[in-house]
């Protein structure tokens, strides 16, 4: 079995997965968040800051997203990615922002099966990578998922990573496990399951309905619970352990964030943004989170974060 980290933009960045991976461990494969593809052909580095191989653990195996519906601006920005080193690309057809959909890309392209191959087959010309499609159930319905999944077919992807939500539904409601599998059946591509994986009890129920799919997708449960996937993977961790981890990761990721953002706003925001997920779990009351959403000073914010790490405020139930 093989786990892989969802991308989620703004969470899921170099400097995250660097330390995720050193820290937590369990994954094998991590997803960079899309990079939106366009018609200018200017060589900006900074399009590209995320997936630098110099901002990158060169021992993990990252496979850079791009977002667009245009065959020359994809082939474009695919060939100044492989040139980068990375033998793998995926395309995002599952963004169901409307920002994103009412363009016609994201979920937006999928009622669109003929833009589809228009991309394809200008862009699967290119052997210099694999190409790997990251898909919902269809914008609106199943049905346009389905014919999205037959055209596939027709092409030499290396999988599909499929999100068992249709684009309208955005992140509420539940994944559509029926729907799912009438894709997955469909689908002649390896398939990797993606959505609200939440526990290790989620993972082992979708695995027991799906015992031939190898490959799993986890997004948010695994940043709320970053010992998710080596749960998954069978490891056992002691509350203690798991307490020092937790520090590790906040200090380093609060470090990271001193070097690069300026003022004590920026700071604080970015931190509430950290804790937003891992807290679902470690401060299940709400009230640590309570205090962190009023702090304005990074002094006032670690103090109350040295107060949750010393005891002083009950912070930690159990993962
Ligand atoms: C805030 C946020 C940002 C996301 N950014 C991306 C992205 O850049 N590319 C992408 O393919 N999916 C993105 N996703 C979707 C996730 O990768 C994943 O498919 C989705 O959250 C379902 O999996 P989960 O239930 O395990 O979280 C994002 C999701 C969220 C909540």
């Amino acid at each position: 079995m093989k786990l892989s980290l969802a991308p989620i933009q703004g969470m899921t960045l170099a400097y995250y997965r660097n330390l995720y991976a050193e820290i937590f461990g369990g994954i094998d494969a991590y997803y960079s968040p899309f990079i939106a593809t366009t018609s200018m052909r200017k060589d900006s580095l900074s399009l590209f800051k995320d997936i630098l191989p110099e901002v990158n653990d060169s021992k993990l195996d990252i496979i850079p997203q791009l977002l667009g519906n245009n065959g020359d601006d994809f082939r474009y920005f695919a060939s100044k990615i492989a040139d980068m080193g990375y033998k793998e690309i995926n395309w995002n057809i599952g963004c169901p922002f409307p920002m994103v959909t009412n363009k016609k890309k994201g979920s937006g392209i999928l009622p669109y099966p003929d833009m589809i191959k228009e991309l394809l087959d200008d862009v699967c010309q290119d052997d210099s990578y694999d190409l790997t499609v990251k898909m919902r159930l269809g914008l609106n319905n199943l049905e346009e998922g389905m014919k999205v999944v037959e055209l596939l077919n027709d092409y030499p992807l290396k999988g599909v990573i499929i999100h068992g939500r249709t684009g309208q539904q955005k992140y509420t409601g539940h994944v559509d496990l029926d729907s799912f599998e009438t894709l997955y059946e469909a689908c002649k591509h390896e398939v990797t399951y993606n959505g609200d994986i939440y526990t290790l009890e989620d993972y082992k129920r979708i695995q027991t309905r799906f015992p031939e799919i190898e490959n799993f997708m986890l997004g948010r449960g695994a940043l709320r619970d970053p010992f998710l996937p080596s749960t998954i993977k069978g490891n056992v961790i002691a509350t203690a352990q798991k307490i020092d981890k937790i520090k590790e990761f906040h200090d380093t990721v609060f470090s990271h964030y001193v070097n690069i953002l300026s003022g004590d706003k920026h700071l604080c925001d970015k931190m509430k943004e950290f804790w937003t997920y891992l807290s679902i779990h470690v401060d299940p009351s709400g009230k640590f989170m309570k205090k962190i959403k009023k702090s304005r000073t990074s002094i006032a914010y670690l103090d109350i974060v040295n107060q949750m790490f010393d005891g002083t405020i009950s912070w930690y139930e159990s993962i």
